[in-house]
């Protein structure tokens, strides 16, 4: 893939995390740039984040004051990238589970597409390490969201992405307002909409040894809440269109 790709990590107390999967992340893909954003973590992530910043000129920090979900992380983060001109913008976790040696393969296959996935849950694809209840949350909520959606995408909620600047232009994030991790979802259901190239690339997640997961019941039921709704108002429209005719 041409052009420059910011690798956005969105932080919230991962101190042991950061250094390893920076490094990674470098190694991996040597021209990429790094756009760390951190909402004010407690254990001084963001201070760290400054330090990695000020050794390396491939890595940059965006500080918010305030812990407001992985969403609205991601929509600083793409908005950063995108008005410095990147034409790549890559999501991953700091926590190791997306493994930045994948990223040149997802690269890769976005030469022919508008949106690459990293995938659990296709062929080649997998969980290491992940409790039973978290791979049955994965797998039901993609179930749901398939029924619900019919968005044809195995991994609808992964947050392992690489997106072409276009595409985001075409999502209107403007209008985005899911702030858990159903905003995975909610990206996925407008590059479809808006008729984008979805592929799904092979990944093996595996699951953090440092550190805990935020996910918690609000996101969940913010995940549900918001499926259901969309797939409730997507059915209506449609009905609505076949009464005109
Ligand atoms: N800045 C910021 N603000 N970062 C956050 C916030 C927030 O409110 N919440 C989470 N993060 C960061 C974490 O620090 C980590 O780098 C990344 O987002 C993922 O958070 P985890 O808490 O480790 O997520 P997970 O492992 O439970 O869930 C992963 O898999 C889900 C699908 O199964 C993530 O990749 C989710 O995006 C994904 O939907
Ligand atoms: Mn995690």
């Amino acid at each position: 893939m041409n052009g420059d790709v910011l690798v956005i990590i969105p932080t919230y107390n991962e101190r042991p995390s950061l250094p390893p999967i920076v490094q990674r992340v470098r190694a991996a893909t040597p021209d990429a740039h790094i756009l760390i954003v951190d909402d004010n973590s407690p254990d001084g992530t963001g201070d760290l984040a400054d330090s990695l910043a000020a050794e390396d000129d491939h890595i940059e920090v965006l500080h918010r004051t305030a812990k407001n979900g992985l969403g609205a992380a991601y929509l600083a983060g793409f908005r950063w990238g995108m008005s410095r001109g990147f034409d790549v913008l890559v999501e991953m976790d700091a926590d190791g589970s997306h493994r930045p040696e994948h990223l040149p393969a997802m690269l890769d296959a976005l030469r022919c597409a508008d949106a690459v996935i990293g995938s659990r849950w296709v062929p080649g694809g997998g969980v290491v390490n992940w409790p039973r209840h978290r791979q049955w949350l994965s797998q039901g909520g993609n179930r749901y969201t398939q029924l619900m959606l019919g968005l044809g995408v195995h991994d609808a909620t992964a947050g392992y992405r690489a997106y072409r600047r276009s595409a985001l232009e075409r999502m209107d994030l403007s209008t985005v307002s899911s702030q858990g991790y159903c905003f995975q979802v909610d990206l996925t259901r407008r590059a479809a909409a808006a008729g984008l190239r979805i592929v799904e690339v092979p990944i093996t997640f595996v699951e953090r040894e440092q550190g805990d997961s935020k996910m918690s019941g609000a996101i969940v039921a913010e995940a549900l809440w918001r499926v259901t709704q969309w797939g409730v108002t997507s059915r209506a429209r449609h009905l609505a269109q076949r009464g005109c005719r």
